[in-house]
């Protein structure tokens, strides 16, 4: 169903690698609520050649970028205003990757050129793109940005590695930065704390099936899927949310504030 939400509104949208990533899902809302965007991603994810199918679905362009190469970034900015005819009015940041997960190295034993490749990718990378935005003045008054985060940033997950201390970092940035476009050009800037979602990103984070087995048990609501989270971001990028901003907000289906369930409990009862 389309309330024609975003309709005449110009984005750019990140992170997009397959029909699983919660990007691919907010590209398609996106584009049934009337927005136009480009697709973007790092150079090294088109080989795979799967995000063309969503170009043609959603008519947008592809624009190469490593969001840790600022030049990458001022290129994206710049293509993508000439490309959709003006300035962007919401920016989707939903990039996340940790070497030392994928190559299953402790948390305690991180190797710290992949630390720091964490934080680059997963965190730094929103700081450079809301920098690029704002120099070039690429983004209309009331324009929206949007990170996806995970509630690692707050509690300790032991198996979310360093990407629990980049997504704390993102969420800072996020209010940091938020100030400062928010004062300057009236831009906002929040996160969404989505629930364990099956995606390539996800599923690389060593026992996730069980661990989201977990989260729905304990969420009175069951875990949000991605295609919750991409209609929760609609709204967040549509003028029907124009005073929200410098926020973490969960979307994680009651996660977050339950503190036991029932059926968790059940696990534990003495017979
Ligand atoms: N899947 C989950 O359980 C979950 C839960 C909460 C938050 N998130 C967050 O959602 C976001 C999207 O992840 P997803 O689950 O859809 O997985 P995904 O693997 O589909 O998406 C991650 C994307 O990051 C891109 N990327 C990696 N390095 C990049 C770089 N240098 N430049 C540009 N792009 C780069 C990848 O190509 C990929 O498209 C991430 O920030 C992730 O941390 C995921």
């Amino acid at each position: 169903m389309s309330n024609n939400l975003l309709k005449g509104k110009r984005g750019i949208i990140s992170g997009a690698l397959d029909s699983n990533s919660i990007a691919w899902k907010i590209a398609e809302k996106a584009s049934a609520q009337g927005a136009t965007f480009t697709l973007t991603n790092a150079p090294i994810a088109m080989r795979m050649g799967e995000i063309k199918k969503l170009a043609e679905q959603t008519k947008s362009e592809i624009i190469p970028a490593d969001a840790t190469n600022v030049e990458e970034l001022t290129n994206l900015f710049s293509k993508s205003q000439e490309v959709l005819g003006g300035k962007i009015d919401f920016v989707l940041h939903s990039i996340g990757m940790s070497p030392n997960i994928r190559k299953n190295i402790p948390y305690a034993e991180s190797n710290y050129d992949f630390y720091m490749k964490s934080i680059d990718v997963s965190a730094l990378s929103l700081h450079k793109m809301l920098n690029v935005a704002m120099k070039m003045d690429a983004m209309n008054e009331w324009g929206s940005v949007v990170a996806l985060s995970y509630i690692a940033a707050q509690r300790t997950y032991p198996f979310y590695g360093d990407m629990a201390d980049a997504k704390a970092m993102l969420e800072s940035i996020v209010r940091s930065f938020g100030y400062h476009y928010g004062k300057a050009r009236k831009i906002r800037v929040n996160s969404v704390s989505q629930s364990p979602t099956k995606t390539t990103a996800g599923s690389g984070i060593k026992g996730f099936e069980d661990f989201f087995n977990y989260a729905q048990a304990v969420s009175p609501l069951g875990n949000a899927s991605a295609e919750a989270c991409a209609e929760y971001c609609i709204t967040l990028f549509s003028d029907l949310t124009k005073m929200v901003t410098m926020q973490n907000l969960y979307h994680d289906g009651g996660y977050s504030t339950t503190g036991i369930s029932m059926e968790v409990m059940e696990k534990f009862v003495s017979k």
